[in-house]
């Protein structure tokens, strides 16, 4: 019975695959009323702003429409930033509601060896665009000091490098442009007030409406500001806008993705539970734990599902075929059980229908590849070995995946 599934599932986390609840996966195809999509143009007209609205009002909130006022400071720029190799600039976004102003520091890096406009890398840093490089010149990001104290890591320049291979990313011709993501909301409940949602005209502290717009939601809304940004550069390919966020950062470039089509590939990394990890399988993190230990990632409807994936309506599947018929890559790491790799794996392979209704290829089979054995069709995959992490390993995969669609 329901009661006893849900307890089950709240005490502990599942790691036997044997004890996989049996579960019957929604058709993205199928429409509310019932109907079946069978055209491209169906499924953008009717099917696909229904599944929009299905995360939009469960999952992560409403995207308010408002727009928040901005303006960019360049606060430095280097022509020959690493050993001539790049041009490095640090803009200050400053947005504001006339009363109230909030700062994020977007890190830019664009390789110098390549003429003309460069496709780009999207993404959040976690603890500062100062810890992704051990360049003294790079500036501290300014929503940390909600978060961290004194003695944090997040003050020692390149302590997450290993995350960002600057050199290797540039090599290939690509630009990054980075912000902290604490910048756009400090990653506590408590510090919502901070965030760029208490900028919008309709924010109530504390608000716990069921549609509220949460981090996920607000992180999201972010990405696209800087895509915005990127309009203004006149070095960046628009065509050739790929995000990639890890972990919790997955789950926002994927939400990112979703609803701005100028990401022309989405890029997820061990994004898990509330990413691309289907819910149903409630294998590692499940909907309990994640809504009662990081609630301010979703809005409040999500909890609803608390211990009862058996009734849940949808699954992350069905969010991860609104990027089509833009590109999709999922990446999972073998020790990263926590994440459910092969719950990611088969969300990104329950895409096929709607890819195939554009006349793209997802992935073939429902059974996971090998470790260190990268699918890359118009949807990518792959697991590595070693832990939840970034490493240069994804990087290159994610390359790969781009150069194909991009060049
Ligand atoms: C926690 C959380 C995950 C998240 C991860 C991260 O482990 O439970 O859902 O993906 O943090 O962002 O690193």
């Amino acid at each position: 019975c329901n009661f006893a599934y849900g307890q089950a599932i709240i005490k502990g986390i599942n790691y036997d695959e044997s004890k996989v609840p049996d579960f019957v996966l929604p058709d993205p195809l199928i429409c509310n009323d019932g109907q079946q999509v069978t055209t491209a143009d169906e499924w953008e007209k009717v099917r696909r702003p229904e599944i929009l609205e299905i995360f939009m009002s469960k999952v992560y909130g409403r995207t308010p429409t408002d727009k928040i006022d901005v303006s960019y400071t360049l606060l430095a720029c280097d022509p020959k930033a690493m050993d001539g190799k790049a041009t490095c600039k640090q803009i200050l976004f400053t947005f504001t509601n006339g009363k109230k102003t909030i700062d994020a520091i977007l890190l830019l890096y664009i390789p110098n060896h390549v003429q003309g406009r460069v496709p780009v890398f999207v993404g959040y840093n976690f603890m500062g665009n100062q810890t992704t490089t051990l360049e003294p010149s790079i500036y501290y990001s300014p929503g940390l000091r909600f978060v961290h104290g004194k003695d944090s890591p997040v003050w020692t320049r390149g302590a997450q490098k290993n995350r960002w291979c600057y050199d290797k990313i540039l090599e290939r011709g690509y630009a990054v442009a980075t912000m902290c993501y604490h910048d756009i909301y400090p990653d506590r409940a408590e510090l919502r007030d901070y965030s760029v949602a208490s900028l919008f005209p309709d924010y109530i502290s504390g608000s716990k409406n069921h549609d509220e717009w949460e981090a996920i939601g607000v992180w999201a809304w972010g990405s696209s500001r800087i895509v915005d940004y990127l309009e203004r550069e006149g070095r960046i390919d628009m065509s050739k806008i790929a995000i990639m966020g890890h972990s919790r950062q997955g789950k926002a470039a994927l939400w990112s993705g979703a609803q701005d089509s100028r990401f022309k590939v989405v890029i997820s990394n061990d994004s898990g539970c509330g990413g691309a990890a289907l819910s149903k399988r409630v294998y590692g993190e499940n909907i309990a734990r994640i809504t009662t230990v990081l609630s301010h990632w979703f809005c409040p409807a999500f909890s609803q599902y608390a211990g009862n994936e058996e009734n849940l309506p949808f699954d992350q599947h069905e969010m991860l075929a609104l990027i089509a018929p833009r590109h999709l890559y999922v990446a999972s790491a073998e020790g990263d059980l926590w994440a459910d790799p092969k719950g990611e794996y088969l969300s990104a392979y329950y895409t096929n229908k709607v890819y195939e209704l554009y006349k793209m290829k997802g992935l073939d089979s429902p059974v996971p590849p090998a470790v260190h054995q990268p699918i890359m069709n118009d949807v990518g995959y792959h697991i590595r070995a070693g832990k939840h992490d970034v490493t240069d390993y994804d990087w290159e995969r994610f390359m790969d995946f781009c150069d194909l669609h991009f060049k």
